[in-house]
């Protein structure tokens, strides 16, 4: 039997990925943390705990990860095999108005879990009969904002990443440089994923295609910057949970130059025009029926701090895991639509 520890499980991708999990394997119990915070609508959340908490072998703690002495309890309780640390304070924009909670949640939660990783080594409990080894392998998200400006395109994993643009993007960075020295120190095999723009059923409200979305629903116009003349690698989220797997079932074995540490991007490496993507958006939700008529759309210039162009280079993770995102944008999107739909009409 073995034991994942997911923060954030009732986020959008903890929540997807636990679900897939726990679908797929029947020796493997999830203990799941997310402290259901109201950063976006906290029913959304709870409904995707629902889609996972019929299954026996999950268990949900709702607490908070910058509650250090919970964090400890709950490594000490569950002894976690593999951790998979998702919680955050999500959002570019929304680092601007509220800082704090990037700081608490991003830095000094991931702390936390760095520490509880480092002592579950000195734990030696006797956990189902076995003898507990302690973490073999820490997953946690990082984001395709460390790229901050940079224009080298595709982003590599190899690109100096030292000028992000927000504090959101800085604590991402942060948490890369932290399990770094966490990794070198204590041995802990680690891997940091850049996530790029994930879209799909039970997404996040917050994130443009969904705003889009409800816009359109409401008949509002949409505002486009830079007349839609941007490109984004939209990533679909079956595809992030493929890969999240497929890391965690591969644990970085020790190498010269990084010890136990990895940094790899996930996105599909195909980006998209951002006018292309929304003229499909409404394609699916006119076909679908949740809108009658086309939406006025309002083309903006561009606006400060926004980048042209995301692109993932992700062949470290195609070479090491045989990663290959295969979901097709115009499918992606009308399964993104049919959820809506369902989620909002019921
Ligand atoms: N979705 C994307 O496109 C994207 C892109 C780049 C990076 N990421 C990163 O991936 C991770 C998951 O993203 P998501 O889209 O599922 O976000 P999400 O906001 O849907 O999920 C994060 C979950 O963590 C919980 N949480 C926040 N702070 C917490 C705390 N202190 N203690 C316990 N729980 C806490 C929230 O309640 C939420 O349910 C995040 O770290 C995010 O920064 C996501």
């Amino acid at each position: 039997m073995k034991r994942i520890l997911i923060t954030g499980v009732a986020g959008f991708i903890g929540a997807s990925l636990a679900r897939e999990i726990l679908s797929l394997s029947n020796n493997t119990e999830i203990i799941g943390v997310d402290n259901l915070n109201n950063y976006y609508d906290v029913d959304l959340k709870k409904w995707r705990l629902k889609q996972i908490e019929h299954f026996d072998a999950f268990i949900f703690i709702k607490g908070d990860i910058t509650d250090k002495v919970l964090v400890h309890k709950l490594f000490e309780k569950y002894c976690p095999d593999i951790v998979i640390n998702l919680a955050a304070q999500a959002g570019v924009r929304h680092s601007i108005e509220q800082p704090d909670s990037y700081i608490s949640s991003n830095i000094v939660g991931f702390y936390n879990i760095l520490e509880a990783c480092r002592h579950s080594y000195n734990l030696k409990k006797i956990y189902k009969k076995t003898i507990y080894q302690g973490v073999q392998h820490l997953i946690y998200a990082s984001s395709s904002s460390v790229y901050g400006t940079n224009e080298k395109m595709p982003y590599s994993i190899d690109d100096k990443v030292d000028c992000p643009v927000s504090l959101y993007a800085a604590t991402k960075k942060s948490n890369e440089l932290m399990a770094y020295a966490y990794s070198k120190l204590y041995c802990i095999p680690s891997t940091g994923l850049r996530f790029f723009t994930v879209y799909g059923p039970a997404g996040r409200p917050d994130m443009a295609y969904f705003k889009f979305t409800s816009q359109m629903v409401k008949g509002e116009n949409i505002q486009i910057y830079n007349s839609g003349n941007m490109e984004r690698d939209f990533t679909y989220i079956d595809d992030i949970v493929d890969g999240i797997i497929k890391v965690i079932e591969n644990r970085p074995i020790k190498d010269k130059k990084e010890g136990y540490y990895r940094i790899y991007n996930i996105g599909s490496g195909k980006p998209q025009n951002l006018l292309y993507f929304i003229n499909i958006l409404e394609e699916c939700l006119l076909s679908e029926g949740v809108i009658n008529k086309n939406i006025k759309k309002e083309l903006l210039p561009m606006q400060l701090g926004d980048v042209f162009q995301t692109y993932a280079d992700i062949k470290e993770l195609e070479k090491d895991f045989k990663f290959k995102p295969s979901m097709d944008l115009k499918e992606g999107l009308s399964r993104f639509v049919k959820w809506y739909k369902e989620y909002y009409t019921k």
